[in-house]
């Protein structure tokens, strides 16, 4: 799939963090999609309990060096699934994504898969678990829209929410590299993409 960056839609800007509305064309989308296949044949979805043992509502994976994984034991990467075998290699087509994006100088390190099913959502947080927050943070957007909200550099105070839909990517880098952010919600029924409906979200880090 060639990446026509000529021809990819301008960056608007959110509180410091680019969104590329409709970065992937549908057919990009779908290959996008069937990538992802592999990816999860090889290192199946999990649902991950937080340290204080409560289920995480999204299911993740990830493909390349580290994964990110959540036990008791707390959050972390960890260069192997639970299941102990070695993330698979992160898709080529979601490589050039990030190169086309980024100005990172590396790839990423970590391909994390977060998958929303209706009344999944992720919680106010940060990326800071990585060794160098010069390198951006590339999300890539599958399937129903997602309400993401974007908050501040320290908990508490106003926030701004936008909706994330099939084909968006969006880079937290820069001063922005730190705000926290979520999804609150996810609606049903907005994208024909998975064919069982639910959103994907696809996260890009370099780690070490
Ligand atoms: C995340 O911050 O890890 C995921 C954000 C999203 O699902 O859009
Ligand atoms: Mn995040």
């Amino acid at each position: 799939m060639p990446m026509e960056t000529e021809k990819r839609p301008a960056a608007q800007k959110i509180r410091g963090f680019l969104h590329y509305p409709g970065w992937l064309s549908p057919p990009e989308q779908r290959a996008l999609r069937d990538d992802l296949r592999g990816v999860v044949a090889a290192a199946p979805l999990f649902s991950p309990m937080t340290p204080y043992g409560k289920e995480m509502s999204v299911r993740m994976t990830s493909a390349g060096r580290f994964g990110w994984v959540s036990d008791r034991r707390g959050y972390r990467y960890s260069e192997t699934h639970p299941n102990g075998s070695p993330w698979p290699a992160i898709p080529p087509s979601i490589l050039a994504i990030w190169r086309a994006v980024s100005e990172s100088a590396r790839d990423p390190e970590c391909c994390l898969i977060n998958f929303y099913s209706e009344g999944a959502k992720m919680g106010l947080h940060q990326d800071r678990d990585e060794a160098d927050f010069g390198h951006p943070v590339v999300s890539i957007s599958l399937g129903d829209d997602g309400l993401f909200r974007i908050g501040n550099k320290t908990r508490g105070g106003k926030t701004e929410s936008l909706w994330l839909r099939s084909g968006d990517v969006m880079v937290m880098e820069g001063d922005a590299r730190l705000l926290y952010h979520g999804i609150d919600r996810i609606a049903p029924g907005t994208s024909t993409l998975l064919p069982k409906g639910g959103r994907i979200n696809i996260t890009l880090r370099v780690v070490t």
